[in-house]
């Protein structure tokens, strides 16, 4: 049987955080589904289709990686394309508590699917993509952050908000 992940999020927008795990995670798993999910408890900056082209551009060097975008429970993707697992980071204890009650009720959806987390490299265990917004919105520097592509799309996104003020 292939071990086949889903690494889903909201990634609005993707950063080096999530590439890192993503990477890891395609040396673990035979492939990985990187996938878009709404988060109804956030209102996202970047449309879907921005996110998805970002999130192409930068793992479109791993060929063991998809990315797809799904309107549902993350567990019914997973089934869909066959996955036994989900892909997470974990990047401080503060992580903890929304990790569990997600993976709990994941599990209560669908016992045969198993979260695996992956601790985030000490370099980023700051990082999130709502503190690379912010200080992009105030133009500070992000550049070790978000690949390249990334933070010429957070540039334009803010400067359009400038222009428009
Ligand atoms: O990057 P995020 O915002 O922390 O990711 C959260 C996400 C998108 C993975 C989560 O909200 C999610 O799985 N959304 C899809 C709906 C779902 O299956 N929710 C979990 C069980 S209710």
């Amino acid at each position: 049987m292939a071990s086949i992940a889903v690494c889903p999020g909201s990634f609005d927008p993707i950063t080096y955080g999530h590439l890192d795990i993503i990477r890891r995670g395609s040396k673990v798993f035979e492939k990985v589904y990187v996938v878009l999910l709404n988060n109804s408890a956030k209102n996202p900056l970047f449309t879907v289709e921005e996110r998805i082209h970002l999130i192409q551009e930068v793992t479109k060097d791993i060929p063991n990686v998809s990315v797809d975008t799904f309107s549902g429970l993350l567990v019914d993707y997973a089934k869909s394309v066959n996955a036994t697992a989900i892909l997470r980071g974990l990047r401080a204890v503060s992580d903890f508590e929304y990790e569990m009650q997600i993976t709990s009720m994941n599990r209560f959806l669908n016992n045969d699917i198993e979260t695996f987390f992956m601790m985030t490299n000490n370099q980023y265990s700051f990082l999130s993509s709502s503190i690379v917004k912010e200080a992009a919105k105030y133009n500070g520097r992000i550049t070790e952050l978000v690949p390249p592509i990334v933070e010429k799309e957070l540039r334009l996104k803010f400067q359009d908000d400038v222009e428009k003020s």
